[in-house]
């Protein structure tokens, strides 16, 4: 007993176990909505400098940890950033997002690409992990994060953000042996990088494929499924007690579908009803997510309601309280504040409104 409550809550409810009260925590906590984010950016402007000098990616990464005590702290970086040691190049350019120049368009360009050495090319990943490990101790889960093969291909052949994915998808249904290439080369450098962010110290890992809900469902199973499928294998090989999570944004026609991926929870977006997500996604599978993020626009009563009826709906068992994506820009950070808050006292509001 006294062994497992030094485990952190939110990992053990990753695990299966049943909680006091779901964790809490959200993606882009370190973002544009907190102005001690804003102050450090306008010190340091170029991402890259802020997600790969030790130093300043720790602090950005410890900013909502010490503002909210979230029960998980996400390592502050981007799913772009193992891109180079592979031989693709990225920035991020406030206002127009990750830029890849040359995009990937051909075959020679991918075969000209090599394996993911982390221990070379990611250096500062296992320094910001090791320290933020050592500074959060067991008062929160430490996640790392990936992208999916499907959503780093897009932006590797795109070049950019896109509206309508024309690019990649004219690859997908005109060249699709060259497609299919790039994403096994992506899901074994992907296996690679989440194992080395688990040896580093990352206690959950959250697998993004943002994209893959753009996808029909017969399409998510030829492009995206089979590189889940082949990240999971890689993780659960070398570390199976380490739990996974895989967000898609736009997955409600897809729900299903996930589980087939072999991760332990599915976070969802806010299109689809926490009930009915349950039902669908199965009772092997744990649930994070849904809450819309615009809520935290919404008055003090309504953000306590929704919280409130997304545990009702989701239960306790393997539930993340989350949004269905990250915080948005202007998000008050007051309300913030009052959401972790609230959602730390879920069970006792719970057992007063039951
Ligand atoms: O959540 C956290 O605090 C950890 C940091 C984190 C970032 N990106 C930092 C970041 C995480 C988990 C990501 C994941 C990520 N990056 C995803 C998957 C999640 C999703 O949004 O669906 C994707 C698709 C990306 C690619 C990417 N990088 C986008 C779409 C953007 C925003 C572009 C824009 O201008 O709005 C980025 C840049 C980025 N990555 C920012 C942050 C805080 C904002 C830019 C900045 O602060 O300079």
């Amino acid at each position: 007993m006294a062994g497992s409550t030094q485990v952190p809550l939110l990992l053990r409810a990753a695990r299966g176990e049943i909680v006091e009260r779901p964790p809490v925590w959200m993606m882009r906590q370190a973002g544009r909505y907190m102005k001690a984010y804003r102050d450090l950016r306008d010190k340091y402007p170029s991402f890259r400098d802020r997600s790969e000098k030790t130093d300043i990616a720790v602090e950005i990464s410890l900013q909502p940890f010490h503002a909210f005590a979230p029960d998980g702290v996400i390592l502050f970086s981007d799913i772009l950033t193992p891109l180079p040691g592979i031989g693709i190049n990225f920035n991020i350019i406030e206002s127009r997002g990750p830029i890849i120049d040359p995009p990937i368009r051909s075959l020679s360009q991918i075969e000209k690409l090599h394996p993911l050495e982390p221990l070379e090319s990611l250096p500062f990943i296992r320094e910001i992990l090791q320290t933020l490990c050592q500074e959060v101790g067991d008062r929160a889960t430490v996640l790392g994060f990936v992208g999916a093969p499907w959503t780093l291909a897009a932006y590797a052949i795109e070049g950019k953000s896109s509206k309508d994915y024309t690019v990649i998808k004219s690859m997908a249904f005109s060249e699709p042996a060259i497609l299919h290439k790039f994403l096994h080369k992506l899901a074994e450098a992907i296996g690679t990088y989440a194992c080395y962010q688990i040896e580093c110290g990352a206690q959950v890992v959250q697998m993004f494929d943002s994209w893959a809900g753009q996808l029909s469902p017969q399409d998510y199973e030829k492009f995206a499924l089979p590189y889940h499928q082949i990240v999971v294998e890689k993780v659960k090989a070398n570390h199976p007690h380490t739990p996974l999570i895989l967000y898609i944004n736009g997955s409600a026609g897809i729900l299903e579908r996930m589980p087939k991926s072999g991760i332990d929870i599915v976070s969802i977006d806010w299109t689809v009803d926490m009930a009915e997500a349950r039902t669908r996604i199965g009772s092997e599978v744990g649930v994070q997510g849904n809450i819309d993020p615009c809520v935290l626009f919404g008055s003090k009563d309504f953000i306590r309601e929704r919280i409130l009826e997304t545990i009702r709906k989701a239960g306790n068992k393997r539930h993340i309280l989350n949004l269905g994506h990250g915080v948005l820009q202007n998000t008050p950070e007051e309300n913030v504040a009052f959401f972790f808050e609230t959602a730390k006292q879920a069970d006792k509001l719970l057992a007063v409104t039951a």
